[in-house]
């Protein structure tokens, strides 16, 4: 808010005499004062010091104070400008109040009316201010609102999803244990390994559900370290072989050409990637059609980047499912798909200044190209 100490004038006249009664009586107020003797002079002043306000004589050599309050209301329309007329000045006077100058006082000048109009003027840039601040805190609010309302509508629509998941995997476990029930009814050991299968793949989904909520819901601050690459990557391809087990699915790991150190949050990062790997072992197992399935995983090193690679010759994608498969919740898998993955691993990588480029082709193959900036 403005306080009126900080206030300052600029006062033109071409009359010395009247520029120190105005200065005089303006600084005993408290205002900040400077002075011109002409139009010109006063334009230079107002454009180094943008005073607040500005007074003038109407007449003056050089350029008159008409000339000056169009130059002034180009250059800066929010300042107020009082004009100084004497007798018989009532043509200059209308124009100047045409020309927006705030109010007028005449000559000989009497200083308390001077103060009223100079009163005036300060108000109004006072309210102009806080219309000015009160727009900026209505602007705030109306954006935090409709954040707000944002994250309302997606936590209704994760809650949603999530039960409707919860109840998918429920459904999938009383499978699980109905057919164990049966093979130990019948004391039939392979329909009890059939059930004990059942169970172990819904409590999978269920931990890797979890983990998704949790890295979906965690202030995500990254915590990058130097790892050891061939370590990272040993890490992933035992992860993926246990999922691979009995799948027929090969998993080819290849770190001939990757960088020996890199730079991340290795906790999320894995996850980014272990999530497109799950991608590309579903995908493997929904293609009925090819014989024989790889997935390949490389890390290269490229001159100032990292790039990781990972492809599946699966079922592969139309363009339609390629352009939504980073949005929450999309998933073409039914409920054995929860739509979490991409978006977390989008959301990881992007933390990371990192891109993500996919290519895929119906019934054939999907590759995945991630591209990080290489700060080691
Ligand atoms: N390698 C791939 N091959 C074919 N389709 C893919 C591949 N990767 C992703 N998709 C498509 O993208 C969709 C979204 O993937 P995303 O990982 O986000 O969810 P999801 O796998 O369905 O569920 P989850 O939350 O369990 O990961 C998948 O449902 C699938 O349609
Ligand atoms: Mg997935």
């Amino acid at each position: 808010m403005i306080d009126r100490s900080q206030v300052s004038i600029l006062i033109v006249d071409d009359e010395e005499d009247i520029r120190d009664i105005l200065e005089i009586a303006l600084m005993d107020i408290g205002y900040v004062v400077f002075l011109a003797e002409n139009g010109e002079k006063a334009f230079e002043i107002f454009k180094s010091k943008q005073p607040d306000i500005v007074i003038t004589d109407i007449k003056m050599p050089v350029m008159n104070g008409i000339e000056l309050l169009r130059q002034i209301k180009r250059e800066n329309p929010a300042t107020e400008v009082l004009m100084i007329t004497g007798h018989g000045d009532m043509d200059l006077t209308i124009r100047s109040l045409k020309y927006e100058a705030i109010d007028f006082i005449t000559k000989p000048i009497n200083v308390d009316i001077l103060e009223i109009a100079v009163e005036k003027a300060v108000e109004k840039i006072i309210s102009r201010q806080k219309l000015l601040e009160y727009t900026q805190k209505l602007e705030l609010l109306i954006l935090e609102k409709s954040k707000m309302a944002d994250h309302l509508s997606s936590l209704g629509l994760m809650i949603g999803t999530i039960s409707h998941n919860i109840k998918g995997l429920l459904t999938n476990l009383d499978g699980g244990v109905y057919v164990v029930r049966s093979g130990l009814k019948k004391k039939d050991t392979n329909t009890v390994q059939e059930g004990v299968d059942l169970l172990e793949q819904a409590i999978e989904r269920i931990k890797k559900m979890i983990m998704d909520i949790l890295l979906y819901s965690k202030e995500r601050k990254l915590n990058r370290t130097v790892i050891d690459t061939r370590g990272f990557m040993g890490q992933i391809k035992q992860t993926i072989e246990l999922k691979l087990k009995g799948t027929g699915i090969a998993f080819h790991c290849n770190d001939t050409q990757c960088p020996e150190t890199m730079r991340l949050d290795e906790e999320f990062f894995m996850a980014a990637l272990i999530n497109i790997l799950d991608n590309a072992i579903d995908a493997c197992l929904a293609d009925g059609d090819k014989k024989e399935h790889v997935i390949r995983f490389e890390i290269l090193k490229k001159t100032d980047q990292l790039v990781f690679h990972i492809h599946d010759n699966g079922c592969g994608m139309d363009t339609q499912t390629k352009e939504k498969i980073f949005n929450l919740f999309f998933s073409s898998k039914g409920t054995k798909g929860t739509g979490f993955g991409l978006y977390i691993s989008n959301s990881i990588i992007k933390q990371h200044g990192g891109s993500i480029h996919v290519m895929s082709k119906k019934g054939k193959e999907t590759d995945f190209k991630i591209i990080l900036p290489d700060d080691t």
